[in-house]
């Protein structure tokens, strides 16, 4: 099945460029959150990356006006009645993605596939809500999402091979590279990430080092571009605790939780997307 229009729920720290990404391979898109303040936000992040191509030199002004007009921001489900492909990009708890996937069986088409973009939540668990399991996959995109190339394609129990197929060839079509993975506890990437982040949690609230020190430590032995505490604060502190404790109820404690995270997003500190993290960010 080819994809000519497609969507995504949630315009957050993933949705925006998620929605750039398919856009910007000249597939129309609608991006829905449940605020126009939220949408905003993410056209205001698709603009701002085809931007800096203008800026570059790369890309004509008018052509970031008509690339994000292929974005179509809305707080409804209106323009979801002839998508052929749907990515979830809502936060990280089961009952919020279980809630919009039910939703999604209801206005999409029945031919549409709907896709969770979940860092390590059941897939199984979300078709369950639909009445369309075999066409529920899924369509992990890393961080940030214009970036990065890599797409873990997760199948759930139910998920047929035409859709792991359609999820396959719709990742290469936006330019990314799919690898297929089923649904173990953090897939693949986040597995083998959490398992040295861990060990960096570790060590810093058993030596008690400072957050920063071990970040600067990082960056400067070149071993990655940024240090883990940054990192999570990019990448949105709830969303990297739910994987952490994910991870260690699956296969134990030599997956770590930092206990100062589980602090900070009790206190609602969520990184960048809040402003505080284990940084103070000027937004
Ligand atoms: N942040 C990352 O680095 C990253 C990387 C890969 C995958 N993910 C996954 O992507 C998903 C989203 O993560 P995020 O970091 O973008 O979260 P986020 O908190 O930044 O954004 C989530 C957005 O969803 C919106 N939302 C909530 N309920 C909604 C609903 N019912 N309908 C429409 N929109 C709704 C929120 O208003 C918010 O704008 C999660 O499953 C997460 O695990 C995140």
């Amino acid at each position: 099945m080819f994809v000519f229009k497609a969507a995504v729920v949630g315009a957050g720290t993933m949705g925006g460029e998620i929605a750039q990404t398919i856009a910007n391979a000249e597939i129309p898109v609608v991006l829905k959150d449940v605020e126009q303040k939220f949408v905003d936000a993410g056209l205001e992040k698709a603009r701002s990356l085809w931007q800096g191509r203008v800026d570059a030199g790369k890309l004509e002004a008018e052509e970031l006006e008509r690339k994000l007009g292929l974005i179509t921001g809305t707080t409804s489900y209106d323009g979801f009645g002839d998508v052929d492909f749907v990515i979830e990009a809502v936060p990280e708890r089961m009952e919020i993605k279980r809630a919009v996937f039910s939703e999604l069986d209801e206005v999409t088409p029945g031919h549409a596939i709907l896709a969770s973009n979940t860092s390590s939540l059941s897939i199984t668990e979300m078709g369950e809500a639909t009445g369309r399991p075999e066409q529920v996959v899924g369509f992990h995109f890393f961080y940030p999402a214009s970036v990065m190339r890599l797409i873990e394609v997760i199948e759930g129990e139910d998920t047929s091979p035409e859709t792991t197929q359609t999820a396959t060839n719709f990742a290469q079509a936006i330019r990314k590279m799919p690898i297929r993975c089923d649904e173990a506890p953090g897939f693949v990437v986040n597995r083998i990430l959490n398992s040295s982040v861990s060990e960096l949690w570790r060590f810093q609230e058993e030596s008690g080092t400072d957050t920063k020190e071990i970040d600067r430590l990082v960056s400067e032995s070149k071993a990655a571009p940024m240090g883990p505490f940054f990192l999570a604060d990019l990448l949105g502190l709830d969303t990297v605790l739910h994987v952490a404790e994910h991870l260690q109820e699956s296969y134990g404690d030599r997956f770590y939780v930092h206990k100062q995270m589980q602090e900070l997003v009790a206190a609602g500190d969520l990184g960048v997307k809040t402003g505080k993290g284990f940084y103070e960010h000027s937004s």
